[in-house]
């Protein structure tokens, strides 16, 4: 029998044992006390690439910042990404920004309730489009993530590792399947959960699972080695070369175009290096002829969920007078210490900043 064969079979004793369960021992998150779409809308973005217990947080912070759509499209986008420090994946962010203005222009600010309309807003995958249909409006929307596919890989004995076309299509089909009748939103959550609390990747508490009576992979011991691991990715090197100015409480700061990993970000001005790259000569393109750049203080080490990041900081000493911001930034200044925490900016720079900063 194929997996979406069994999802058939099982449907109905599932989708009651399940639920059942989400209702008894389902985390309390702040969102879930919300059916506001947009409440809604902003955690399934957090908890793409966040852990639940950081998001809880940030939902929270963010919220009261920018309560409704109208107020987040009506942000700056540094706000916007101040407020996200930490969070990490600033596209996220920035696709929310834009989302939220076209969400007043195109929908009078309120997000559409269709799939198909969500799918048109910038940042909404099948996946967002899913949660935020099912959870905010009661559709019944599939979606995916890494804990329902373990959940369905195990359940189904749904064979082939992830990022594989046949198996994403499989999943994607038994998603659909089983998430037509009463309660799809909370179908989806109860997926998420079980596979976030008891279904999780090492040591599955499959004694406590509510489902284990008709779990395919649990009867044939299987569990274990269901989903195979997925072929890690091979990780890439980042280098910069970052320049540290300082003028009394002053620090040189820049901040990003809008593209890219760190875009709309502020930062030391820095400058990507060529693995074993000379930094004073990259510097010294970025900043001008007259830039004095001094040897390396130190080199910065992060670890990124694809990329190892190495940022290598070096003094700097430039004019006072500023001309026009380095290629690939669109504005810099000289800021204070006291205005710094208010800046959109990653994690990694901020330590850059705290290494590198003097006390002025
Ligand atoms: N992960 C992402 N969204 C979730 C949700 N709504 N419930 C549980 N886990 C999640």
């Amino acid at each position: 029998m194929s997996s979406v064969d069994r999802a058939r079979t099982v449907k109905r004793e599932v989708r009651s044992q399940l639920l059942r369960w989400f209702d008894q021992h389902q985390r309390a998150l702040p969102w879930r006390q919300t059916k506001d779409p947009y409440g809604v809308w902003v955690s399934e973005v957090m908890l793409q690439q966040t852990q639940v217990d950081r998001v809880v947080r940030y939902w929270t912070k963010f919220l009261a910042r920018f309560p409704t759509v109208r107020s987040l499209a009506d942000a700056e986008l540094a706000d916007v990404l101040s407020m996200w420090t930490g969070l990490g994946y600033y596209s996220r962010a920035r696709n929310l920004h834009r989302a939220a203005q076209e969400v007043v222009a195109k929908f009078e600010a309120e997000l559409p309730d269709s799939v198909d309309a969500l799918l048109t807003l910038p940042g909404f995958g099948r996946y967002t489009a899913g949660a935020v249909a099912s959870i905010a409006f009661e559709l019944e929307a599939p979606l995916v993530d890494g804990n329902v596919a373990r959940v369905f890989s195990r359940l189904l004995e749904l064979d082939g590792a992830p990022g594989d076309r046949k198996r994403e299509s499989a999943l994607w089909e038994i998603a659909e399947l089983l998430v037509t009748g009463p309660r799809p939103g909370d179908w989806n959550q109860s997926l998420m959960e079980l596979g976030a609390t008891v279904c999780v990747p090492q040591n599955p508490l499959c004694l406590l699972c509510p489902v284990r009576t008709s779990c395919s992979a649990l009867a044939s011991g299987r569990v274990d080695e269901l989903p195979p691991p997925k072929k890690a990715a091979k990780r890439k090197r980042l280098e910069f070369a970052v320049a540290v100015a300082q003028r009394g409480d002053l620090v040189l700061l820049a901040r990003r175009e809008e593209k890219g990993l760190f875009g709309g970000l502020w930062e030391l001005p820095a400058a990507p290096l060529d693995p074993g790259a000379d930094a004073d000569a990259a510097l010294t393109t970025l900043l001008g002829a007259r830039a004095v750049i001094g040897p390396e203080l130190t080199v910065l080490e992060r670890t990124l969920t694809h990329r190892d990041l190495f940022l290598r900081l070096h003094p700097v000493k430039v004019g006072v007078k500023l001309g026009k911001p380095p290629a690939g930034y669109l504005e810099w200044r000289w800021v204070p210490s006291a205005e710094r925490p208010s800046l959109g900016m990653s994690s990694a720079m901020q330590s850059a900043i705290a290494e590198g900063v003097g006390e002025g």
